[in-house]
C-alpha cells in the first residue's frame, strides 16, 4: 500500500526508480579488465564477492583500451563473460561507459579531444576527466562505443543501471569550448546589446562589438566582469550535461527499461547538480571523508558529510545511491589513516540513514600497480578474505541485507524542514570582492546552520533556488545574495501560506547576473522580512560584536552572543526586534528581527553570530513552527538521529560519531529495528555504533 506523505508515494518509489533489482545494493567498482591474464583471480572474485555480501559492482568505468583496443575493433568479450560470471552467481551489474578516461590512440588521432587549460595550453595524453565536452570527435567516439556497448549489454537481465562516465567535472579553454560559450550566450541574450547591459561592460570600457570578441575568463584575460564569470560557469555545467546527456540518450535507447546515473562528487564539485535533476533517474555520489584527524574533527566531518548526503538527496528529494566509499583508506588523503573499528559500519548507514539505498566501494580488488595501488580495497594484494578490511565489509553486507528484508529500500528521508543552499549563489559570493574580499564564508555558514539541524536530529534537505519549496514548515535562507529563479516570490508563498522564514545579512543584494538591486534592498524581499538595508560593516578576523537578546521575546536564548565578520545594518519598516548590537557606532540597532506575513513568520538576521546562537535559535524555531525531530530526545554531543519514512514503519538511524560509548535518555520506548530488543528509557551506544530503531504507525 502506497502513503502519500508531501503528496508523493512512499512504497512504489524504489521499485519504479531501479526496476530489475529494487533493493539495497551493496557493492564496488570492479576492473577485471586489470586481470585479464588472470583467470583465477577472475574466478576467485566472484567466490569473494559473495563472501563478503557484494549483489552488484560496477563495471568498465575506465576500460575504453580493454573494449576497442584499436580504432573500430572491438572486444567485448571478456566483459560478456563477467557479466554472464557475475550474474551467475547472483551479481548484478552497473555498467558503466568508458568516457571519464580514453585510449592512447584516440588522443594521438584527434588531439582535439584533450583539454585546454585557462593559460590556453593543451593537455598531453594521460590521466582521466580531462576531455573535452564539446569536442564533436570525442562525443562521436564516445557515442559509438556507448552505442555498441548498450546493443550488446542493455538487455542483459544482469545488468541494472548505467553509470555514465566518472566524476565529470572541470573545464576546458579549447577554440571549442570559446565558440561553443558564444553561442550559449547568443542564445541567452539574444543580442550583443542586451549581454553588454547585463554584464556592465561599460565600466573600464569593456564593451563588446563583436561577439567573436568574447572569451571566457582566462588567466590573462578578463575576469573583472562578475557576470561574465558566472556564465561561464553555468555554461560549463550546461556543457557537461550536454555531454551527459548525449551519453545518457544513446545508452538509453538501446535499452530504454535501464535506469542511468553518473557519479557526483557531492556539494564541492564545479558543477551545479541541481541542473542535472531531470537528466538523472537516480543521484548517485561519491563520499569519502577524511576520518580520524582528532575526537572534535570526527564529528564536523561526520556532519558535514550528512550534509553532502543531505545535499546530493535533496536534488531529486528522492532515495539516492552511495556509488563509492572507501573500504578504509584513500591513498591521495594526505595521511591515510585506517578507519578505526566501527567507522566503517558507522560512516556506510550513515549515507543509507540519509537515504541512500547502497553502500558502494571504490574497489573491490586492490590494482597492483600505477597511482590507486595503495588505495584501500575489499580484496587486497594478499588476495585475501581474513583481513580486517574483508571482515568489515562482510558485516555492512550482512546488515544491508537484513534491513532490506525489513522493508529500508521502501522508505524515504522526508525533513519537515529545509535549508537553501544555491550553487550559482556561491560562485557569485566567492567572485565578489566584497564586502569581506577574503572570507565571506558562504559554504561555512551554510554547514553552521546545517549543524544546528543535524545535532538536534532534525531532517534536513538542502535545495536549491530552482527546487520546489513544498511539504516544509521551516526553511533557513543563509545569504540570499543572488536572487534567481523567482526565489524571492517562492519564499514570499511560503511565508503567506504559513512557513517559518529564517533569512540572514547580505541577501537579496545582486540578481541573477550579478548587477545589484537598485531602490531598497534585500531586493523583492524588502516587504516579506519588513526592514531595509542601509549597509553592512565588515569586521577584521579577532574583531567582534555582540547580539543581546531581548529577553522577553525569546525567552529560551542566552542574554548575550559573540558576533563576528559581517554586521549589516538595518532599519525596521514592520518588522519587530528580537535583539539588537550590543557595540560600536550601530549599538541598539536590530540584529534580530521578525515579521508576520501572512500566515506565516519571516525571521532576518542581521549579523553573523557564533555557532551557539544558530543552535538555540534554531532549535526555538523548530519547535516553534511543529518540526518534527528524527528522535523525541535529548542527543548527547557527537550523537545524531536520521529518520527514514515507511508505508508501514518508520526506521531511526541512532549515530554515535565519538569513539567513546554515549546515551541517549528516551521519552518514549523503542524496539531494535534488527533485534527485536527493546529499549525503555536508555539507549545504550558504543563507540562509533549505529543502532537502527523502528517506529510503527499509529493505526
Ligand atoms: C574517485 C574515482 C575513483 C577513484 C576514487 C579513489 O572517486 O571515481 O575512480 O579514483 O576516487 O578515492
Ligand atoms: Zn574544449
Amino acid at each position: 500500500m502506497n502513503e502519500q506523505r508531501n503528496g508523493r508515494a512512499v512504497s512504489a518509489l524504489w521499485e519504479s526508480t531501479v526496476p530489475k533489482y529494487p533493493c539495497l545494493l551493496h557493492g564496488a567498482d570492479y576492473y577485471p579488465e586489470q586481470w585479464l591474464g588472470h583467470p583465477d583471480i577472475l574466478k576467485r572474485d566472484v567466490e569473494l564477492m559473495r563472501e563478503a555480501g557484494i549483489n552488484c559492482v560496477s563495471l568498465g568505468i575506465f576500460a575504453w583500451s580493454s573494449l576497442e583496443p584499436e580504432e573500430g575493433v572491438y572486444t567485448f568479450d571478456w566483459m560478456t563473460e563477467a557479466v554472464d560470471r557475475l550474474y551467475g552467481a547472483g551479481i548484478r551489474v552497473i555498467l558503466a561507459t568508458p568516457s571519464g578516461a580514453r585510449p592512447a590512440w584516440l588522443a594521438e588521432k584527434y588531439p582535439e579531444v584533450l583539454r585546454v587549460s585557462d593559460s590556453l595550453a593543451r593537455a598531453a595524453f594521460g590521466g582521466r576527466h580531462n576531455h573535452c565536452y564539446t569536442s564533436p570527435v570525442y562525443r562521436e567516439k564516445v557515442r559509438q562505443i556507448d552505442q555498441r556497448l548498450a546493443a550488446r549489454f542493455g538487455g542483459h537481465p544482469g545488468v541494472i543501471l548505467w553509470h555514465i562516465s566518472n566524476e565529470f567535472g572541470g573545464e576546458c579553454f579549447c577554440p571549442l569550448c570559446r565558440a561553443a560559450f558564444r553561442e550559449w550566450l547568443k542564445r541567452k541574450y539574444g543580442s550583443l546589446e542586451k549581454l553588454n547591459e547585463q554584464w556592465y561592460t561599460s565600466f573600464w570600457s569593456h564593451r563588446y562589438t563583436k561577439w567573436e570578441q568574447i572569451d571566457p575568463p582566462l588567466r590573462n584575460g578578463e575576469t573583472r566582469l562578475h557576470a561574465l564569470n558566472l556564465d561561464w560557469k553555468r555554461f560549463v555545467t550546461d556543457q557537461t550535461l550536454d555531454f551527459y546527456r548525449r551519453e545518457a540518450e544513446t545508452v538509453k535507447s538501446a535499452a530504454p527499461d535501464v535506469p542511468v546515473t553518473t557519479n557526483m562528487i557531492g556539494p564541492k564539485s564545479n558543477l551545479n547538480y541541481h541542473k542535472f535533476r531531470d537528466s538523472v533517474d537516480v543521484v548517485a555520489w561519491d563520499s569519502y571523508p577524511l576520518w580520524h584527524r582528532g575526537a572534535e574533527e570526527d564529528i564536523r566531518e561526520a556532519q558535514k558529510t550528512a550534509f553532502a548526503h543531505d545535499t546530493m538527496r535533496s536534488i531529486k528529494r528522492k532515495p539516492f545511491l552511495l556509488m563509492e566509499s572507501t573500504p578504509s583508506t584513500a591513498n591521495w588523503m594526505e595521511v591515510s589513516k585506517l578507519k578505526r573499528p566501527g567507522m566503517h559500519m558507522l560512516s556506510s548507514l550513515q549515507a543509507a540513514a540519509h537515504g541512500s539505498n547502497s553502500v558502494q566501494y571504490f574497489q573491490w580488488r586492490q590494482s597492483r600497480g600505477a597511482c590507486e595501488k595503495f588505495h584501500s580495497a575489499v580484496v587486497d594484494h594478499s588476495g585475501r578474505s581474513d583481513t580486517m578490511i574483508f571482515r568489515d565489509v562482510r558485516e555492512v553486507g550482512k546488515r544491508l541485507e537484513a534491513l532490506d528484508k525489513a522493508g529500508l529500500s521502501r522508505t524515504e528521508v522526508r525533513p519537515e524542514a529545509a535549508l537553501l543552499f544555491d550553487w550559482e549563489n556561491r560562485w557569485a559570493l566567492r567572485d565578489a570582492q566584497g564586502p569581506r574580499r577574503s572570507g565571506i564564508h558562504y559554504d561555512e555558514t551554510v554547514l553552521s546552520f546545517h549543524r544546528a539541524f543535524w545535532e538536534l536530529g532534525v531532517p534536513v534537505d538542502v535545495p536549491d533556488m530552482e527546487s520546489g519549496l513544498t511539504g516544509y514548515k521551516l526553511i533557513a535562507a543563509p545569504m540570499l545574495y543572488l536572487c534567481r529563479a523567482g526565489i524571492q516570490d517562492k519564499l514570499k508563498d511560503f511565508v503567506r501560506a504559513g512557513g517559518t522564514l529564517l533569512g540572514t545579512y547580505w541577501s537579496g543584494v545582486v540578481n541573477e547576473n550579478d548587477l545589484c538591486f537598485l531602490g531598497d534592498t534585500p531586493g523583492g524581499i524588502t516587504e516579506l522580512f519588513g526592514i531595509r538595508r542601509e549597509g553592512i560593516d565588515a569586521l577584521y578576523d579577532g574583531q567582534y560584536n555582540r547580539l543581546l537578546i531581548d529577553g522577553k521575546a525569546c525567552p529560551p536564548l542566552k542574554r548575550e552572543y559573540r558576533i563576528a565578520e559581517l554586521c549589516e545594518l538595518d532599519c525596521c519598516e514592520g518588522a519587530s526586534v528580537l535583539a539588537g548590537y550590543g557595540d560600536d557606532f550601530y549599538r541598539g540597532r536590530p540584529a534580530l528581527t521578525v515579521h508576520s506575513y501572512g500566515k506565516g513568520r519571516a525571521y532576518y538576521l542581521a549579523a553573523r553570530t557564533e555557532y551557539a546562537f544558530l543552535r538555540d535559535f534554531i532549535a526555538l524555531l523548530i519547535k516553534r513552527a511543529g518540526v518534527r525531530k528524527s528522535l523525541d530526545a535529548q542527543l548527547p554531543d557527537g550523537v545524531t538521529a536520521e529518520r527514514r519514512t515507511g508505508p508501514e514503519k518508520d526506521f531511526i538511524f541512532v549515530q554515535n560519531f565519538n569513539a567513546f560509548p554515549a546515551k541517549v535518555a528516551l521519552n518514549a520506548s523503542f524496539r531494535d529495528a534488527e533485534n527485536g530488543v527493546a529499549y525503555e528509557k536508555t539507549l545504550p551506544l558504543s563507540g562509533y555504533e549505529v543502532k537502527i530503531l523502528e517506529e510503527d504507525h499509529p493505526g
